[in-house]
């Protein structure tokens, strides 16, 4: 695999302080020198640098729009290059609201995108549905092509244009869900695994189901957006809007391993990691951890093990 890694040190999709500092203790936690181990090429584009904006008041509910929309629109451009390299991409946010900007670009490159959303949100409120006015609550809504028309204009946002059809999209791990965003996803016929289908079906059916859904046509490169609060609070507790209920860390790792055999993975986003969040410092080195121990499985790590193929016993 030849990975190339992009830093998103962000925050201003949501109100909490830390999430910005995700991309850096991913990578103390190890994620470069890992990938390396298991024989990935990696190049590490470093973090972007976000410019501030002052006066950024927020339109009807949506909070710091113009920030937000040139932030993602640097996201867009290095996703863009990174593809354009020939790499795997890996954006490391940051929060969610990135997911327009590596999206997006992904998109710019490979036209014709499935989408796999691993999430206890769905992400998906348009600015007028949103209860809270953050952007991190929005991407998708921004993404898919059926929900163009309940867009309204947003400072910065005009560069954005739908490039998802609702039926490329499937969602893993809902357990959180606004009653506007509920109607999106049943109106839009919206294909979601949320907990209760973890539950009955368990995490293999739902991974084949899955793949049945967005393979049913043609096979189209995969998006990956992995929020780290997918997972339970008790295995990734440095996050900003933790749920109880959520995917073990097995189900989590499963997830990667099974995408990674797809062999049709072009690009993840691993978001949401605030170390700030975190209860004690243990807490928010245990998240980076896992958030490492996520990517490891988009690129090949398997838990049976694995050795070089002119591997000799001395
Ligand atoms: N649904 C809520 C909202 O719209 C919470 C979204 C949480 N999103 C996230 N990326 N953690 O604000
Ligand atoms: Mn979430
Ligand atoms: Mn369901
Ligand atoms: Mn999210």
């Amino acid at each position: 695999h030849s990975v190339g890694i992009i830093g998103a040190p962000f925050s201003k999709g949501q109100p909490r302080d830390g999430v910005q500092l995700g991309p850096d203790v991913i990578r103390e936690a190890g994620l470069v020198k890992k990938l390396e181990g298991q024989g990935c090429v990696v190049k590490d584009y470093g973090n972007l640098i976000f410019e501030d904006v002052s006066n950024d008041e927020p339109i009807g509910r949506t909070k710091q729009p113009r920030v937000v929309g040139l932030a993602n629109k640097q996201v867009a451009d290095a996703v863009q290059r990174v593809k354009n390299d020939g790499h795997t991409c890996v954006m490391l946010g940051g929060d969610h609201s990135l997911a327009i900007g590596s999206i997006h670009g992904h998109a710019a490159y490979r036209p014709e995108l499935s989408v796999v959303w691993v999430d206890a949100h769905a992400d998906i409120n348009t600015p007028l549905t949103s209860p809270t006015g953050n952007i991190h609550g929005q991407p998708m809504s921004y993404l898919i092509r059926e929900l163009c028309t309940k867009i309204p204009v947003l400072p910065n946002f005009s560069w954005i244009k739908p490039c998802i059809a609702a039926q490329d999209v499937v969602y893993i791990g809902l357990r959180d869900v606004d009653p506007e965003e509920h109607h999106i996803l049943k109106h839009l016929g919206i294909k979601t695994f949320c907990m209760t289908e973890v539950d009955s079906l368990g995490i293999a059916k739902v991974m084949e189901q899955m793949c049945d859904h967005i393979f049913s046509k043609i096979k189209k490169p995969i998006h990956l957006s992995y929020d780290i609060d997918a997972l339970d609070p008790s295995v990734a507790p440095a996050t900003g809007t933790p749920v109880i209920g959520g995917l073990t860390y097995r189900e989590g790792i499963y997830i990667t391993e099974y995408v990674c055999q797809t062999g049709l993975l072009s690009a993840v986003d691993v978001v949401e990691v605030n170390p700030k969040q975190a209860k004690r410092e243990e807490e928010a080195r245990f998240t980076a951890n896992v958030a490492v121990d996520l990517v490891l499985g988009c690129f090949g790590r398997v838990r049976e093990g694995s050795h070089a193929a002119d591997y000799k016993i001395p």
